[in-house]
C-alpha cells in the first residue's frame, strides 16, 4: 500500500500518563476523532491533527472519523457521506500514515455505541448538563426537543477513547471537558465494576490549542460559524486564503505584536508562527515600523505555503478512491479486533451472560 504523508511537524509538549497500565510494554495508545462536518480548518489542523501525525513517532494511534456524533446535527445524507471520505482524506494527507495508525469510521465498528450504551448506565444527568458545548449548541435553552443524541455527545466519546484503553487523547482546548468527563467515566466504572479502563489523559499543544475565528477573535475559528471569513478551510484555494486573511479583522494601532490589548494579532501571530515554525519575537522583529498589510499579505503567503502539500495530497487521494477504501477496510479489522477484547472484559465484569457458542 502507498504511504500518503510525511508533512514535518515540530513535535509538542505531551502529556501522556501511564498511570494505570494494565497491557504488556509497548507504546502508548492514542486515540483522537474529528467529525465529518464540512472541510476542516486551520484550527482543527493546529490544534490536534498537528498532533496527530507528530504522536505517530512515541504511540500507537487510532484516528477515528467521528460519523456518529455529525448525525448529533441533521446532515443531509450525501454530503454526510461525502465528508466521511474527506474527512479520513485529510487525515492522510495531513501526514497520518496508514501504515503505522489505525484510520476508521466510527459507524463501521459497532462497538463504539454499545460501549457508550453502558457508559449511559454510570453517566449522571447533571454532568451533561454541565458540558459547555451542550449549553453552546443549545444556546443555553434545553427545551423539549433538544435531542437525546446532543445530550448523550459525550458519553459516546468517553466510549470512543475508552473502548480501545487509550493512555492520551490529542484534542484542541475545545474538547478538553470532554475528556476530563471520560476520565471521570473511566474511574468511575473502575470502581464499581473492577479495574476496567485505562484512565486516558488529554494532549492539547502549547500553541494554537484555541485558533480563533478570523471575522471575530474573540470566539473560536469554527466550521459552523455563521461566516466563511470565520475560517480558511485546509482546501481553500489559494486566492480565498488571501482574501480571508485581507478581510481578516485586526486590532487598533499599528504594531504587529500580540498583547491582551490584541486579541486578533495575538492570533494572526500564532497563526504566522505555528505553520512558518518561528518564534512571536521573530515574527514582532520582521515586521516593526511596517504595519498590518504588510503582515498580513505575507501570513496569507505563509499560509497558501504550508497548505500547497496537503492540497496536493487531497488531490491524489481524490484520484485514487480504492486507497482510502483500502485504508478504512484494514482499519476497521484492526481496530475491531481491540474493541472485542475490551467489550469481552466489560461484559464480564458487568455480569452480561456470554453468548453460548
Ligand atoms: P471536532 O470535529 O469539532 O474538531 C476536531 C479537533 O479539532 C479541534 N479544534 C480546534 N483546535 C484549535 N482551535 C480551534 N478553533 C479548533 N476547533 C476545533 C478540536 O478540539 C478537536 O480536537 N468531539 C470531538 C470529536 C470526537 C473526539 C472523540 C475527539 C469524538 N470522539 C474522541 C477525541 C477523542 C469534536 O467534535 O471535534
Amino acid at each position: 500500500m502507498a504511504a500518503y504523508g510525511g508533512h514535518e511537524l515540530d513535535s509538542c509538549a505531551m502529556t501522556a500518563s501511564r498511570d494505570n497500565e494494565e497491557r504488556p510494554a509497548r507504546r502508548p495508545r492514542v486515540f483522537s476523532g474529528t467529525q465529518p462536518t464540512g472541510a476542516l480548518h486551520l484550527g482543527n489542523y493546529l490544534g490536534a491533527m498537528r498532533n496527530y501525525v507528530a504522536l505517530q513517532e512515541t504511540h500507537d494511534c487510532i484516528y477515528c472519523v467521528v460519523d456518529l456524533h455529525a448525525i448529533t446535527i441533521r446532515q443531509p445524507r450525501a454530503e454526510l457521506k461525502r465528508n466521511t471520505i474527506e474527512t479520513a482524506n485529510m487525515f492522510l494527507a495531513a501526514g497520518v500514515d496508514p501504515e503505522r495508525s489505525i484510520v476508521i469510521v466510527q459507524s463501521h465498528v459497532p462497538q463504539h455505541t454499545e460501549l457508550a450504551w453502558i457508559l449511559n448506565t454510570v453517566a449522571y444527568m447533571g454532568e451533561l448538563r454541565r458540558m459547555t458545548q451542550f449549553k453552546d449548541k443549545t444556546g443555553g435553552v434545553e427545551g423539549e426537543s433538544v435531542s437525546v443524541g446532543l445530550f448523550d455527545y459525550p458519553v459516546l466519546m468517553a466510549a470512543d477513547i475508552l473502548l480501545y484503553r487509550a493512555d492520551a487523547v490529542p484534542v484542541g482546548e475545545d474538547q478538553k471537558q470532554h475528556v476530563e468527563l471520560t476520565r471521570d467515566l473511566a474511574e468511575r466504572f473502575n470502581n464499581a465494576f473492577g479495574k476496567t479502563f485505562v484512565v486516558p489523559a488529554p494532549i492539547i499543544p502549547p500553541e494554537g490549542a484555541r485558533i480563533m475565528g478570523l471575522d471575530d477573535p474573540t470566539k473560536k475559528m469554527s466550521k459552523s460559524a455563521g461566516s466563511a471569513y470565520n475560517y480558511i478551510a485546509l482546501t481553500d484555494s489559494p486566492d480565498e486564503i488571501r482574501r480571508k486573511i485581507k478581510r481578516a479583522v485586526t486590532d487598533s494601532g499599528t504594531e504587529v505584536r500580540p498583547g491582551d490589548d490584541k486579541p486578533a494579532l495575538t492570533n494572526l501571530v500564532a497563526i504566522y508562527g505555528l505553520l512558518a515554525g518561528e518564534a512571536a519575537e521573530t515574527i514582532i522583529d520582521r515586521y516593526a515600523g511596517k504595519g498590518y498589510a504588510d503582515f498580513k499579505a505575507d501570513l496569507a503567503e505563509v499560509t497558501v505555503d504550508a497548505l500547497a502539500p496537503f492540497q496536493a495530497r487531497m488531490r491524489e487521494l481524490a484520484d485514487d478512491k480504492g486507497f482510502t477504501l483500502d485504508v478504512l477496510r484494514l482499519g476497521a479489522e484492526r481496530a475491531e479486533a481491540i474493541a472485542a477484547r475490551t467489550m469481552q472484559k466489560v461484559h464480564e465484569r458487568v455480569g452480561l451472560v456470554p453468548r453460548p457458542d
